[in-house]
């Protein structure tokens, strides 16, 4: 396994649109998502895409650590994912991305989404996801479509510095 470099915001990996997995059993595509885990860990994050470790291919992985959600949601790893909106109504939410490090800010995405998905066996699976969960999957799935949260924003004024925002006047 292997620690990726991963692109920040900017770099052309990650505006294009990524292209499905012809063969989900593959041996690299294995690899990949491993690396992938590894790299994700390492930084460390919740979530990463292909793209942003410079590979343009529709896999991503992430989990849900407990602090952010009760119970907290599994590492799953998603090859072709696809994505359906259950309940379009908006909820706003804080997010941060690997490409963008040190910055966050505040995304409204719909609340709950159906996730549709090959695992590395090539088996399809799907599940519902809610509340944060369905933003960190909505995030991971918007960089197979070149979409960093920025470009979801409705007001750019909440998007900095963790850093700068965090502080007190
Ligand atoms: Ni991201």
């Amino acid at each position: 396994m292997a620690v990726l470099k991963i692109a920040r915001m900017g770099h052309p990996a990650l505006m294009g649109r990524a292209e499905p997995v012809a063969d989900p059993t593959a041996p690299e595509i294995g690899r990949l998502i491993d690396d992938m885990i590894e790299t994700m860990y390492d930084a460390p994050g919740i979530g990463l895409a292909a793209p942003q470790v410079h590979v343009p291919l529709r896999v991503l992985v992430y989990y849900v650590p407990e602090g952010r959600l009760a119970g907290g949601e599994p590492l799953r790893a998603l090859i072709n994912p696809k994505i359906t909106v259950l309940d379009a109504e908006t909820e706003s939410g804080s997010e941060g991305c690997l490409s963008l490090p040190g910055m966050a800010g505040w995304v409204a995405r719909p609340r709950s989404v159906r996730v549709e998905a090959l695992d590395r066996g090539g088996k399809s699976f799907s599940y519902d996801a809610h509340g944060y969960h369905a933003r960190v999957v909505q995030h991971e799935y918007d960089h197979l479509d070149g979409i960093l949260y920025p470009m979801r924003m409705g007001d750019l004024s909440r998007f900095g510095y963790v850093e700068e925002m965090t502080k007190e006047l």
